[in-house]
């Protein structure tokens, strides 16, 4: 079988197709970055844009790399949520015009985060605890057989939404994962104490605002609770490893209440935080001898991508869950 993966739920426009196995045979990945760049986020009006602009073109360039035909394919699979609503709107459409005459299947975008380890040739075996790291979700969840249940999810800014405010506050431009994660590499985590937010005992949930708003009093050489001269901000590198360490040390606390809650030993990354490799480390570390097992995707797998649609899809192809032309877009 060989499956058609569309990925357009925010800023990455991207066409995959993945055979059974599954092996990836080909794709391409458009970044916006450098449109949304200059406002610090993503502008949902410019990925729509940009998605339209470049989906046809990104499809075509997919299958020619991939090696296949539009008579080969088995299947179309789309990301049809959660993500900006408008800029899903533009795959599903897509898919369901190509997918004309070929089952059409429905893809949870963070069920395929999940997935993405497949990619690199992982098949971590049910049930286990899914940990979603991404731009819009920090969630915990259990997944059995055929379906997730959620158990953990923040209660405010998602954790690569946290990178990006806090890369954005030290000036360190957009994306502000993979920026934070370059200038943390040179600092010293230990100089500066920043606050690790766990919520109630026992509480599952996250939140990522506290530190945020202890960063940008940090960076401004305010203490709100000094008096007297504003003290001098400390290196931009310290806070940034500090801001790491602080964000790894809660998910290590809150997978390990997980663990002990679910019983589940098996823990699944995904999402573009993941890609972290500095916070990859500390969760090794962190979760050594509580998981049994730790699966991340493989790091280019990790941002979102159409090969882990393709991917997702294929299970879900070989499944025979197949949806049907009415399928809607959704936000959530
Ligand atoms: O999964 P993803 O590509 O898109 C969503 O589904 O949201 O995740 C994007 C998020 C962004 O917030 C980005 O800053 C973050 O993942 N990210 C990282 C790194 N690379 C991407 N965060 C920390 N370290 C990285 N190396
Ligand atoms: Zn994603």
């Amino acid at each position: 079988m060989m499956v058609l993966g569309i990925e357009t739920s925010c800023d990455e426009t991207s066409a995959a197709v993945v055979a059974s196995g599954p092996r990836l045979l080909g794709q391409v990945l458009l970044s916006q970055a450098a449109l949304h760049e200059p406002f610090g986020g993503v502008v949902p009006e410019i990925a729509c844009r940009s998605h339209v602009d470049s989906l046809t073109r990104v499809i075509e360039e997919g299958l020619r790399r991939s090696g296949v035909g539009p008579g080969d394919l088995s299947g179309v699979a789309v990301a049809y949520r959660p993500g900006l609503i408008g800029a899903l709107l533009i795959g599903v459409t897509t898919a369901k015009a190509l997918a004309w005459g070929l089952p059409l299947i429905a893809v949870d975008h963070l069920e395929a985060h999940l997935e993405a380890p497949l990619l690199g040739g992982e098949r971590p075996e049910m049930p286990y605890l899914g940990v979603v790291l991404s731009g819009g979700h920090t969630d915990l969840y259990h997944v059995v057989e055929g379906g997730r249940h959620r158990i953990g999810h923040t209660r405010d800014d998602a954790i690569g939404e946290a990178f990006d405010k806090v890369a954005a506050i030290l000036g360190l431009g957009y994306p502000g994962g993979p920026a934070i994660e370059r200038e943390a590499e040179g600092g010293d985590a230990g100089s500066i104490g920043l606050p690790r937010a766990l919520l109630e005992p026992g509480s599952l949930d996250f939140s990522f605002s506290g530190i945020k708003t202890a960063v940008l009093y940090l960076w401004r050489g305010q203490n709100v609770r000094a008096r007297g001269p504003v003290p001098a901000a400390p290196p931009r590198a310290d806070i940034a490893a500090a801001f790491q360490t602080a964000v790894g040390d809660v998910l290590v606390e809150k997978i390990r209440r997980a663990i002990g809650a679910t019983g589940l030993l098996r823990v699944v990354f995904g999402g573009g935080v993941t890609a972290n490799r500095g916070l990859r480390a500390l969760l090794e570390e962190g979760l050594d001898g509580v998981a049994q097992q730790i699966v991340f995707p493989p790091i280019e797998f990790s941002t979102d991508n159409g090969a882990m649609i393709a991917a997702r899809g294929l299970t879900l192809l070989e499944r025979g869950e197949v949806a049907s032309l009415d399928l809607e877009a959704r936000a959530s």
